[in-house]
């Protein structure tokens, strides 16, 4: 079952979906972060880890590969359901190589924009590769391809890392990142609020209860 995560760092947005019983984590970056108006990485997410049970993931903003894994090293110490999310460079993959050989080497590989480069970080042992659908489509090109492209590399190796569809801008992403059998979709609050409402449901339910309304006053 493909599971949903919320791609935030705002605490009221987590706060009330989690109330929703169908949160299965978070994932932040800088920008999401610069959103919520803050800079201290570590205390936004303690706070939403005592919110959500499931992975909750930091990004690292260090881009060679000593400065991630010393970044990598603090974030994973944070909480055993804390992610640290690593860019897909060369650096990145070389920093995933050797976190992912820790015991809690917990890695969400992120700016992924080809099936090659989500094969490679799936070899450097992350634990989720992040496919940027909306930025691909922003580009011209057709970034649910990426995914299923992706998804069937991974099938075809038996690897053990989740395609995670980020970068969702709207409902036919979601539909369509559940067709191709993705394990994670994060996406924002917007989306998150238009996958689970429809202008349809509010008018029927108002018939249905003015018709209540009128049988039951006679
Ligand atoms: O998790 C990060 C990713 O989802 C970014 O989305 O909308 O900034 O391309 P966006």
């Amino acid at each position: 079952m493909t599971k949903i995560f919320l791609d935030t760092a705002k605490l009221d947005e987590i706060r009330e979906v989690a109330e929703w019983g169908v949160l299965d984590g978070v994932t932040t970056n800088p920008t999401l972060m610069m959103r919520a108006g803050t800079a201290d990485l570590k205390a936004n997410t303690m706070k939403i880890v005592d919110m959500v049970p499931g992975p909750v993931s930091a990004e690292v903003v260090s881009t060679d590969t000593a400065g991630m894994i010393t970044e990598a090293r603090d974030i994973l110490s944070w909480a055993d359901n804390v992610y640290v999310k690593i860019p897909t460079t060369v650096d990145g993959i070389k920093a995933m190589q050797e976190i992912s050989s820790w015991p809690n080497g917990r890695i969400n590989a992120t700016l992924i924009f080809s099936p090659t480069q989500a094969y490679l970080v799936a070899r450097a042992g992350a634990s989720f590769a992040s496919i940027f659908v909306g930025r691909i489509d922003d580009a011209g090109l057709d970034g649910m391809e990426v995914v299923r492209q992706t998804r069937a590399i991974f099938d075809n190796y038996g690897f053990d890392c989740a395609v995670l569809a980020a970068s969702i801008r709207h409902t036919l992403h979601v539909t369509d990142s559940l067709l191709a059998g993705v394990d994670i979709i994060t996406m924002p609050y917007p989306v998150l609020q238009k996958i689970a409402r429809s202008p349809f449901t509010d008018a029927g339910l108002e018939r249905f209860l003015a018709d209540w309304a009128e049988v039951a006053g006679k």
